[in-house]
């Protein structure tokens, strides 16, 4: 292990880390095969929303790497195919610059250290179409048009599918009951919309603009909040909760992230924090069908 990596002790009981089951594993050092997969055209479903044993009957043994590439982490686990934590999660610092390159051999680190699966998730800090990244604003700008589905499938040797981190985090998290907004709130701001628990993709709403000439990512991103401090930055994540009930008349709006720690007010009733460890444990709804 790195120095800058670390394992991180899960205090949520429902991710309870299972060490041993990643020591035990062989290490996936496998050669390229080339599998690409791409994410099905059809909507993506929320991972609560209506699976049945039948749905995972054929797919019941199959682990998933899921991985989570963040302005300034990257972080890795394995899922089974009920989505259940089956390794402890390996976090690292985001490398500088954060080029494809760089990214793609910590995630190839991480993956070894994991053990064996049969299929990758990815959280991408930006806007992904079918495994191409669209944008990075937190990221290397080399990262435009990569096709970061087909790069990792190449390096790791098992289909790999890729969505917006955020898309990500809101496909774990949500009740799929009505419109329900998710906000995550660490380097950047990521949001994710969903109706009935189904995905609206890629809302980007934190390059949207939220007051003073501002974007909600230049007032509530990491920056902005060791620029201007705790106080004032609860104060303008108050008025953007605000200001997004009367956008979106969501019926819940989920905040996750790391700077959800923040928060000091009291949150209307229908505003929830999640884990941030949901930006993992979504990952498996990527491979719902
Ligand atoms: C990106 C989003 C991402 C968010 C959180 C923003 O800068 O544009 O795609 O979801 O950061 O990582």
């Amino acid at each position: 292990m790195t120095e800058d990596q670390e394992t991180v002790k899960q205090t949520d009981s429902a991710v309870v880390a299972q060490s041993s089951a990643a020591e035990a594993l062989p290490a996936n050092t496998s050669p390229v095969s080339t599998p690409t997969d791409t994410l099905p055209n059809d909507d993506v479903q929320a991972a609560g929303c209506g699976q049945t044993a039948a749905d995972l009957s054929s797919t019941e043994r199959l682990k998933t790497l899921s991985v989570d590439i963040g302005g300034s982490g990257i972080k890795t686990i394995l899922l089974d195919a009920k989505g259940e934590v089956l390794t402890e999660r390996l976090r690292q610092n985001t490398p500088a610059p954060a080029t494809p390159e760089a990214i793609i051999e910590l995630v190839r680190a991480q993956a070894t250290q994991q053990g064996d699966f049969d299929r990758v998730s990815v959280g991408f800090p930006g806007v992904v179409r079918q495994g191409v990244i669209g944008s990075a604003a937190n990221l290397d700008s080399s990262w435009i048009g990569v096709d970061l589905a087909t790069s990792l499938a190449q390096v790791l040797g098992k289909p790999v599918r890729v969505a917006n981190d955020a898309d990500v985090q809101g496909l774990g998290a949500v009740s799929c009951q009505g419109v329900e907004l998710v906000l995550t709130l660490g380097t950047g701001v990521g949001a994710a919309l969903f109706v009935n628990g189904t995905l609206v993709p890629n809302l980007e709403l934190g390059h949207h603009p939220f007051r003073k000439g501002e974007t909600y990512e230049q007032q509530l991103g990491r920056f902005a909040l060791e620029s201007i401090g705790k106080k004032r930055w609860n104060r303008r994540l108050e008025k953007a909760i605000a200001l997004l009930q009367a956008i979106f008349n969501y019926d819940t709006l989920y905040l996750g992230g790391g700077e959800t720690k923040q928060i000091n007010f009291d949150l209307p009733k229908n505003v929830k924090i999640v884990s941030n460890m949901m930006g993992l444990l979504g990952g498996i709804a990527l491979w719902r069908d």
